[in-house]
Formats: C-alpha cells, sequence, structure tokens
C-alpha cells in the first residue's frame, strides 16, 4: 500500500492560524506588534526567496517585519553593526541574518552577536546550550516544525529508533539533540527517541537508516535516500531542498520512498513550510519573553528534566 504524505503545507495553514490569534491576543494586551527583522545581505537569489516567504508570513499572521539589506561586500564588522543596532532597538523582538552570509562576513561572528533573547533562529551557542540541557528557549525552525508535523499526524518518537542523516548546526545536530531529550514542548511522546546521527564519514549508511522507524534526511544530496535504505513502515522525513534543472526535489527518493514507507513529506510542500510556520512561533515568543519581568522566566520554556 502507498504511503501517506504528511501534508507540511496543510499543517502550516493549520499552525499559522492558531499563531494569527495568538498574535492577535498578544496585541490586544500589550498595545503592540511583535516585530521580526530580517538581514539580508548580497544578492543569492534563493535567501532572496526565503525572505520574501518569511515577510510574506508575517504578514498572515500580524507580526511586522523589517527588512534590512546589504550590500554584497559587506564585512564582518558591517554586518555587526547592523545586528548591534536591532539588539539595542526596543522596537525590535526577533532578529534573523539570513544564510549564507557573502565569504568575506563570517557568520559564526555574526550570529553569536545576536542577544540571545531576540535569537529568533536559536542559532546563539547560550541557545544551543539550552536546547542541550533539555530547558530550551527557542527551538530551531525546521526541527520545531517536523515535530510539530509528528504530533498532529499522532506520531509517536518515544521508544522509536530515530535516524538523522546530516550532522548541520541548522538541523542535523538539534534535531537529533531535541528527540534524545527525556521532555519535550510537546510531551515526552514527542522525545525519549534512540537516535543515531549519520553523516558523510558513517561507514555503511544503508545497514544503519534501514532500522529506523523514524528517518529525517537533511543532508543537501538529490535523491540521496533510496528504497533500500528505508524499513518498511518507517516513517521518512525529507528536510532537502535540492535544484536539479528546474525542478525542486529533496533528500529521498520520492516515489520509491512512497512504495515502502508509511509516511513521507513531498518536496517542496513538506518540511519548507513549517520552518517559516515556527519562525514566526518563535517571533512571538521573543516578544513574550521581552515584556517578562523576571530574568529567570526568560531562561527557558519548559522546566529541566524531571
Ligand atoms: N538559510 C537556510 N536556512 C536558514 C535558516 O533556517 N535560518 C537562517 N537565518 N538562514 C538560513
Amino acid at each position: 500500500m502507498a504511503a501517506e504524505i504528511l501534508d507540511g503545507k496543510g499543517i502550516s495553514k493549520q499552525i499559522q492560524s492558531e499563531t494569527k490569534t495568538k498574535v492577535a491576543q498578544f496585541v490586544t494586551q500589550f498595545g503592540i506588534k511583535p516585530v521580526l527583522a530580517a538581514v539580508l545581505v548580497g544578492d543569492d537569489p534563493a535567501s532572496h526567496v526565503y525572505v520574501r516567504n518569511k515577510e510574506r508570513a508575517c504578514a498572515r499572521v500580524g507580526i511586522e517585519s523589517q527588512l534590512h539589506r546589504m550590500s554584497s561586500s559587506s564585512s564582518t564588522d558591517d554586518v555587526l553593526a547592523r545586528v548591534m543596532q536591532l539588539n539595542d532597538d526596543p522596537i525590535v523582538n526577533g532578529i534573523l541574518v539570513q544564510l549564507p552570509l557573502p565569504d568575506q562576513a563570517d557568520a559564526r561572528v555574526v550570529l553569536d552577536a545576536i542577544d540571545p533573547l531576540k535569537d529568533v533562529d536559536a542559532f546563539h551557542p547560550h541557545n544551543v546550550g539550552l536546547i542541550s540541557q533539555g530547558r530550551p528557549r527557542f527551538l530551531p525552525c525546521t526541527p520545531h516544525g517536523i515535530v510539530q508535523m509528528l504530533k498532529r499526524y499522532g506520531i509517536q518518537t518515544a521508544g522509536k529508533q530515530v535516524c538523522v542523516i546530516g550532522r548541520s548546526d541548522i538541523v542535523g545536530k538539534p534535531m537529533a539533540m531535541m528527540l534524545a531529550q527525556r521532555d519535550s514542548e510537546l510531551g515526552p511522546e514527542l522525545a525519549n527517541a534512540t537516535v543515531t546521527l549519520c553523516h558523510s564519514r558513517t561507514t555503511d549508511l544503508a545497514r544503519t537508516t534501514v532500522q529506523a522507524d523514524i528517518l529525517i534526511a537533511a543532508m543537501g544530496r538529490p535523491n540521496f535516500v533510496t528504497c533500500e535504505m528505508i524499513k518498511p513502515g518507517a516513517v521518512v522525513v525529507d528536510v532537502g531542498i535540492n535544484r536539479v534543472g528546474d525542478r525542486l526535489v529533496g533528500d529521498v527518493d520520492f516515489d520509491a520512498a512512497m512504495t515502502i514507507a508509511s509516511y513521507v513529506t513531498p518536496v517542496p510542500g513538506g518540511v519548507g513550510p513549517l520552518t517559516v510556520t515556527m519562525l514566526l512561533e518563535n517571533t512571538l515568543m521573543a516578544a513574550k519573553l521581552q515584556r517578562m519581568e523576571s530574568p529567570s522566566i526568560r531562561t527557558s520554556r519548559i522546566q529541566p528534566n524531571a
């Protein structure tokens, strides 16, 4: 029997409608809108599309967005200066520096300079540390979107074998870390997995992937995951967005996965829309955190391991 498609686009619409309601409540309570500032350096066409999508999504839910465009010749110091200015601007709740930056601008230095309370990507080492300790302030958008989608399809991770392919700071590492925790914002059923993190140096990758109840592909190699790598009945989550000719394809051979898996995310329309959606949630969260009085409340939104 063919697998069921995990409709990330549909789930995104549902979550955005919930976010819209929560944003309206925030506006009623505080008399101001949450504000997201996006810093876009250079002319990378894909980055321009991503940032435009984020701006449109903000508008849909009532979040105000600012676009700070900078020239492709901007130095690390130029971008740092803009980040500092946004850190100090009380109007701005969330700051996003779109990656990749041009070669001459050091992304690590820039991301480390973002105020951790405005770090809606959850890339700052302070926020990464809180995630690793199981008491996140913000959750990184793509892994958070994946967990939200699993939850809404009634798919649990507790006790399951999860294999994540790809060890990026944006997806692979935080995804593995989140699913291995004792608890999550969405309950212990969406944590407590036995996680294997595979990468380019993993030997005999298929031997590991084929044991996974949930397989998350996030390495950026078109159609890399084939039928033989998938356990019959597995849930397959494809994070890849690769341009092949004039088509976008994922890291998973979609047609093959549909013949063997129980659930598969499509590309496009799977994980991608959820990443943008969770950015909206994080911006609202940032706006709320900045209005809280007690600094201790601002370090985390769930209780550490019980
Ligand atoms: N470039 C690709 N993905 C992302 C992301 O999630 N956040 C930012 N800031 N840049 C990206």
